[in-house]
């Protein structure tokens, strides 16, 4: 079966090169930006892969020379950026190529963000017009190669890093951050297992949703999430059920960037309540959203039933906020995301010690329902207990 309908160049958001067997065309996206001797960065898992030894052979036999740099860990730290960076420089290398899933991209980004910037990383932390501090000449090019269907960080003109100081999520903003070619290649996610493909398509579900649900005017980005739910309850259950089928591998694709791309509008509440478990507890991102999910959709329940009520119907459900809590409860099922945040490694007793620290995001401030410690540390035993409520 061919794919010819699932290949062509998207310029919106940035120049996204679509479709299976694209990865064929790294060398050529490299030069377009300038790039005569990039850096590879990727994950320590990823390295040892095919996907990784694929797009390394292409630039290989086009006669460009290309670094790798893979300490790059799951919840990516300061120090693996800085340790980029030393890469970046000692090997004389002009451009990034971001390859994996969202710690490799975001931590991609920030080396190239970093190239060449003489104030540290967090001097740019994503608050009032930090951004205005970057030398956009010290930037490096950036071509971004997703791996998983969820981070959507291909198309972010941000990334996430870890302060291993004070323990926080950062957020590092420059809208220069925005990869300037994508090569979105479904080939190079089809490697990925089950759990993995639920829990970031659960990942890029969360995004849309949160996006789609946050009390911000604007309408662009509403009908990019709609479509970008429609793509998760149509695909990803068949993405997770046969990893092989390209198609839903390549709507995946598809569902991720827009969702990223929706949440320049803002997140909210998920996000907030993600981050500290993620980083106390090593919890995976896009399954501590996914887990999290129905407990702050039936929190936010009194000021989102006519954004719910829109949701079930583009989602051909019936109905308004009760079927879009039952769908959502469905599809986790379906694809074997626990129900709990205890069953994916949040001690029983941590409702107390997160709240705080959830409020102290800043992605609290944009979740539609206003919500503070007490609110999240109930949020948090029922996530733990498993207990969605009456
Ligand atoms: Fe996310």
């Amino acid at each position: 079966m061919t794919h010819d309908h699932l290949t062509l160049t998207w310029n919106f958001p940035t120049s996204v090169r679509f479709g299976p067997g694209r990865i064929a065309e790294l060398a050529e996206a490299c030069r377009e930006l300038g790039m005569a001797r990039p850096l590879l960065v990727t994950d320590r898992g990823l390295v040892q892969s095919d996907i990784v030894a694929r797009a390394m052979a292409v630039n290989q036999a086009a006669g460009l020379p290309t670094g790798l740099f893979a300490e790059v860990q799951g919840n990516p730290v300061e120090s693996n950026v800085h340790d980029g960076v030393e890469a970046f420089k000692a090997g004389g290398h002009d451009g990034v190529v971001a390859f994996g899933g969202g710690s490799a991209l975001d931590t991609g980004k920030n080396i190239a963000l970093m190239a060449g910037q003489s104030r540290p990383l967090f001097d740019f932390v994503d608050e009032g017009d930090n951004w205005k501090r970057v030398d956009e000449a010290g930037m490096a090019p950036v071509v971004a190669v997703p791996t998983t269907a969820g981070t959507g960080s291909e198309v972010g003109r941000s990334a996430v890093v870890t302060d291993e100081t004070t323990k926080a999520k950062r957020i590092i903003f420059h809208a220069g951050m925005l990869p300037r070619i994508v090569i979105a290649d479904p080939e190079l996610t089809i490697g990925l297992p089950p759990h993995l493909t639920a829990a970031v398509g659960m990942d890029a579900l969360s995004h849309s949703l949160e996006a789609f649900c946050c009390r911000v005017y604007h309408p662009m980005a509403d009908g990019i999430a709609l479509e970008g739910m429609r793509l998760v309850k149509e695909w990803l259950p068949r993405a997770v059920a046969d990893g092989t089928d390209i198609e839903a591998r390549a709507q995946m694709l598809a569902a991720a960037s827009m969702g990223a791309t929706a949440f320049q509008k803002g997140l909210g509440a998920m996000h907030a309540m993600s981050h500290p478990c993620s980083v106390h507890y090593d919890s995976h991102h896009g399954l501590a959203n996914a887990v999290l999910m129905p407990y702050v959709l039936a929190y936010n329940r009194p000021v989102i039933e006519a954004r719910m009520e829109l949701l079930a119907r583009y989602l051909g459900l019936g109905g308004g906020f009760d079927s879009v809590l039952a769908w959502v409860l469905a599809l986790r099922r379906e694809i074997a995301i626990p129900h709990g945040l205890a069953e994916i490694g949040v001690p029983a007793d941590a409702a107390e010690f997160l709240a705080p620290l959830a409020e102290a995001e800043v992605l609290t401030a944009s979740n539609p329902r206003p919500v503070a410690a007490a609110d999240y540390r109930r949020l948090y035993e029922q996530a733990l207990s498993g207990d969605l409520g009456p």
